[in-house]
């Protein structure tokens, strides 16, 4: 099996917070991320798919159609946007990479599968220390 992952970047605003909450409670429980005043992470996003090389072309994929299709379906909508107030796959849940990259994946799948590409894996980094990982099992 060949596993071949995609980078792809964008930066965008959030604030991890609940409404009901008050800005203490939601500082002790998000810390620093619960700021009212919304701060910005450089996000990277790598997509993994899967399968067996195509025999004709010795490719797994066409890299510029899964490039495209990130690209319009997650990185265009997200980038330089506030994921709480203008990202329309997350409205109504809180804004955590967990939750992101969740909703990527549903973004993502049906899409990839139309052209017969398997999603394997995504992972978001969030910082260089800060990595979140999915599978959908
Ligand atoms: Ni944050």
């Amino acid at each position: 099996m060949i596993y071949l992952t995609r980078r792809e970047r964008f930066n965008a605003a959030h604030r991890m917070y609940r409404e009901e909450w008050s800005d203490e409670k939601n500082f002790e429980v998000f810390g620093k991320c619960s700021n009212p005043n919304w701060h910005g992470h450089n996000y990277e996003l790598f997509v993994t798919v899967c399968g067996e090389p195509d025999p004709q072309t010795g490719l797994l994929i066409n890299l510029k159609e899964l490039s495209r299709i990130v690209r319009e379906r997650v990185i265009d909508r997200l980038d330089h946007k506030n994921i709480n107030l203008e990202v329309p796959f997350m409205q109504g849940k809180i804004a955590s990479t967990e939750n992101l990259v969740i909703t990527i994946w549903e973004e993502l799948e049906a899409p990839l599968q139309e052209r017969g590409i398997r999603l394997y894996s995504l992972k978001i980094a969030e910082s260089e220390n800060n990595i979140i990982e999915y599978k959908k099992e």
